[in-house]
């Protein structure tokens, strides 16, 4: 995979017109407010379920961004970004076992912006995930979700996951445990 690599393009429920391709260098600007926007749902909905805890800024990113594409670049990590108008508006990726056992194997991450969800775009980039995991060879696939997202194990098992476990109280938050489900999918 290439950064940048544009795979398709589709129409969302609310008729924009969503770009569906791999990160790349120039969205630096566009992942720390992307990042921090979802940090800060955080404080509104206690059950919101993305576990970075923490605003990033110049330094963190550019870190985080480089390894990202270090891993597009040897095949280690397939990404897939939604933009609309230009705009960064979803981010998702796959990063492969990084043992010779697990080279088969990838970890999914997901999340759409507020204002672009129950649009359709989560779907088609984890259909777009499934898809060039496929073709890049790999064999299983598994996330893991908190148990109060109904939203998003809706999306995981419509494009095939399946619920394999549950973690009681792997989070802790603001005082409270929340339960994670792992979900899996062989290709
Ligand atoms: C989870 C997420 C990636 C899904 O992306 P999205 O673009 O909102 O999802 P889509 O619009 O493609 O699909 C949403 C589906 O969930 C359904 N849905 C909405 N609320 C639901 C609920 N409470 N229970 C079950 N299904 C629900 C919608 O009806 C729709 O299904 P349909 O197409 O069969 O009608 C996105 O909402 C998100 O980023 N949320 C915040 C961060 C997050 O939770 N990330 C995931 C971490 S594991």
């Amino acid at each position: 995979m290439k950064a940048g690599k544009v795979y398709r393009s589709f129409t969302s429920k609310s008729g924009e017109e969503v770009t569906l391709r791999a990160a790349k260098w120039e969205d630096l600007q566009a992942m720390i407010e992307f990042a921090n926007s979802l940090v800060d749902e955080r404080t509104p909905d206690p059950d919101f379920g993305v576990i970075l805890d923490r605003r990033q800024d110049l330094e963190s990113e550019s870190q985080w961004l480089a390894n990202l594409l270090a891993g597009i670049e040897s095949d280690r990590e397939l990404s897939v970004v939604a933009e609309v108008r230009g705009k960064l508006v979803g981010n998702s990726e796959v990063r492969r076992g990084s043992v010779n056992d697990e080279f088969h194997h990838g970890k999914l991450g997901i999340s759409v912006s507020k204002g672009y969800r129950e649009q359709g775009i989560g779907l088609e980039m984890m259909k777009t995930l499934v898809e060039e995991s496929r073709k890049a060879g790999l064999k299983t696939i598994e996330l893991e979700v908190f148990a109060t997202n109904p939203r998003a194990v809706h999306v995981y098992e419509k494009v095939g996951f399946r619920q394999v476990g549950r973690i009681p109280k792997k989070i802790f938050r603001n005082n409270r445990f929340i339960d994670i489900i792992l979900m899996a999918m062989v290709l």
